[in-house]
């Protein structure tokens, strides 16, 4: 029996169970949730616009209220009855409103839709199925991607998980956010034009792209970089969108950054944390960027006493056990950086690389790469090193990472007269014999039994002096790191960023230590590089080193959409800085990031040795 029409006002609003007359647009409504969960509704029509092995979905009749979708998903996983419909057929079925969670995940948003259709009759075959256009119909917003991202560092702001999409449910408004722009497609057909690949594949083959429309922090490889927005928030890069399994079963190509797709159709939905369009076929590759990466314009400066070359890679669990992987590195330094006079590296395994044997020294490790680019330019390094405590810095259980100095003892050397520090000595700046500046330890760890350092690597400090007698002071950083964050596009607002509460203090420790070298002389040269895990937007993270010291690439003016060292999802962003003291920002600053890693192809990407680019910066001493 169907309510009556007194049965459908209570249907609505005293929520009983059985709704009749409903459409797709009323079961969406203008909110993240519907708001008729829970509610049979009979007789629901639309046009089927896409089919999967988990159902179908419909596109209803649409309103003219731009945060509604009328477009839905109708969830069920029986083959049968799938295939009693067709795209193009308008349709009419029964079923019980849902909100379901993908993977179970708390921090997933939900998707609406109706479960296990019944009383399915289809009406009529082959009409019109017409996709929105994204960039014509409707365009995302460039910016923010939630209301609740509140706080000056917008989605990178502390404190995180502070509220939730899931919770709040608040009505969409799809033309500030890019979280409420999607959420107002859910279950859409839609085409993204002019596909470009913004990061290699996820490894279920999905691709983060973005489409013919206007995007913001677009780099000149065809990504998108996190930078601060004109409003002076983080730009999150909500235009981006990743692109799933294609329902048809085909698969998605092997793209990179930069390659363009063709046109890609299919249906919004939400999973794993983000919103996707499930594409009816995989697209295919239509354009690629050049593969050549330039080398450094950066000239190494032997035969100049004032000015210094300093390199900054992430190596990526270099083990000597990969002659392949030392290479690629030492390729790098060589070839791409032309073998800068001093090389700041993270992750540099032990000497049994993974293996987790008590083993903790990493020379051979080091002397593996320094061989390796004597061989290839004739250019011999020496390298110093403070090996860590077995398991105690974090990384690869075994791999005892640690951070290291290559350079080139022609040019420079540890100011003597100090003794190394081993792993649990606290070095500090004190006056030597000739009245200069130096560490009680040369090299040695800052602060390294400090809380903020537990199972995270400790910053290697190292005071040195050039052959023509010029002092600086360096800091080798590799803070601990984000993995285990939320997604972007996750139901805690702000997204959980995991670590930055501590990397906050590492870095708190370095400004401290980096005063303590500034107290005894203000023009001293230092220099405080490596990988900071963190972006520079997060600006609570960063807050202690202002006015003590300078991004490089801040002085140098790098176009704020070419800083970037890395990729994740949709984001081309920055973890390795360079960071110089007043007086070398004085005599000016020039820094390049050489994308020998995020600019390889579907062919080179197995074989790059790191997942972050090497940077390279000139600086002057005198
Ligand atoms: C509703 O759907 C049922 C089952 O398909 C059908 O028998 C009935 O006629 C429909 N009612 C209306 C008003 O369309
Ligand atoms: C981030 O969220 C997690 C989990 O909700 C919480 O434990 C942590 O304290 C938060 N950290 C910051 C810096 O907001
Ligand atoms: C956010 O906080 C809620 C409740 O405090 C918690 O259940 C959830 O797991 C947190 N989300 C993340 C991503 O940590
Ligand atoms: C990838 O780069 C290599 C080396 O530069 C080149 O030989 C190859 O053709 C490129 N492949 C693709 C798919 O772009
Ligand atoms: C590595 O260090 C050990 C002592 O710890 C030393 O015996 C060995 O010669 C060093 N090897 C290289 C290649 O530096």
């Amino acid at each position: 029996m169907f309510p009556t029409p007194i049965g459908l006002y209570l249907g609505l609003f005293l929520a009983t169970t059985n709704v009749f007359g409903t459409q797709v647009t009323d079961v969406q409504g203008p909110a993240f949730k519907s708001s008729l969960v829970g509610q049979t509704i009979h007789n629901l029509t639309g046009i089927v616009t896409a089919k999967g092995p988990n159902g179908f979905w419909i596109s209803g009749a649409p309103v003219a209220d731009p945060r509604v979708s009328n477009g839905l998903s109708i969830f069920t996983q029986d083959a049968s009855v799938i295939a009693q419909v067709a795209i193009g057929d308008m349709v009419s079925l029964s079923g019980r409103v849902a909100e379901f969670r993908s993977n179970n995940s708390p921090d997933d948003l939900t998707i609406t839709e109706i479960d296990n259709p019944t009383e399915i009759e289809v009406a009529s075959q082959n009409n019109a199925v017409v996709p929105v256009i994204i960039g014509k119909d409707r365009s995302p917003p460039t910016q923010q991607l939630s209301a609740l991202d509140t706080g000056s560092d917008g989605f990178l702001a502390v404190p995180n998980n502070s509220s939730r999409i899931d919770i709040t449910d608040a009505t969409l408004q799809p033309d500030k956010f890019g979280m409420d722009f999607w959420e107002s497609l859910e279950g859409q057909l839609v085409t993204i034009p002019k596909p470009v690949a913004l990061d290699f594949p996820n490894s279920f083959g999905e691709i983060w792209v973005r489409g013919d429309w206007a995007v913001t922090g677009l780099n000149s490889r065809g990504g998108l970089t996190i930078t601060l927005g004109p409003d002076g928030r983080p730009d999150a890069n909500p235009e981006a969108v990743i692109v799933g399994r294609p329902l048809d079963g085909t698969r998605n190509p092997k793209a990179f950054l930069g390659v363009g797709l063709s046109d890609i159709t299919g249906v919004v939905a939400f999973q794993f944390g983000f919103f996707y369009v499930l594409p009816l076929s995989a697209p295919s590759i239509i354009s690629t960027p050049t593969a050549d990466v330039p080398v450094t314009t950066i000239l190494s400066s032997d035969t100049d006493e004032c000015t210094l070359t300093v390199g900054d890679y992430n190596v990526d669990n270099m083990t000597p056990r990969s002659p392949t992987h030392v290479n690629g590195v030492a390729k790098h330094i060589a070839t791409f950086l032309r073998n800068p006079d001093i090389v700041f590296l993270q992750e540099i395994q032990d000497n049994t690389g993974s293996t987790d044997d008590g083993i903790v020294v990493g020379n051979l490790t080091l002397s593996a790469l320094t061989t390796a680019i004597a061989s290839i330019s004739g250019v011999r390094y020496d390298f110093i090193e403070i090996a860590p405590i077995n398991n105690e810095d974090g990384g690869e259980p075994g791999g005892n990472i640690r951070q290291a100095y290559i350079f080139k003892p022609e040019k420079l050397q540890l100011v003597s007269g100090s003794p190394a520090g081993g792993s649990l000595d606290s070095t500090a700046v004190v006056s030597d014999v000739s009245d200069g500046l130096t560490f009680s330890f040369n090299p040695g760890r800052v602060d390294p039994t400090n809380p903020a350092w537990i199972d995270s690597r400790k910053p290697l400090a190292a005071a040195w002096q050039t052959t023509s007698g010029h002092r600086f002071f360096t800091v080798n950083l590799h803070l601990t790191s984000k993995s285990g964050s939320a997604s972007t596009q996750g139901d805690a607002r702000p997204p959980v960023n995991l670590g930055v509460n501590q990397r906050t203090s590492q870095i708190e420790r370095v400004s401290a230590f980096v005063r303590t070298i500034l107290a005894e002389d203000t023009n001293a040269n230092i220099v405080v590089a490596g990988d900071f895990n963190e972006y520079v937007q997060t600006r609570s993270a960063f807050t202690s080193l202002q006015d003590i010291l300078f991004e490089a690439d801040e002085i140098a003016g790098v176009d704020p959409v070419e800083r970037y060292t890395f990729l994740f999802d949709q984001n081309s962003e920055q973890l390795d800085h360079i960071f110089v003291s007043n007086a070398i920002k004085g005599r000016g600053v020039d820094v390049e990031h050489i994308h020998v890693n995020n600019w390889a192809n579907a062919t080179t990407v197995t074989a790059r040795p790191s997942d972050h680019d090497p940077s390279i910066a000139e600086i002057h001493l005198c």
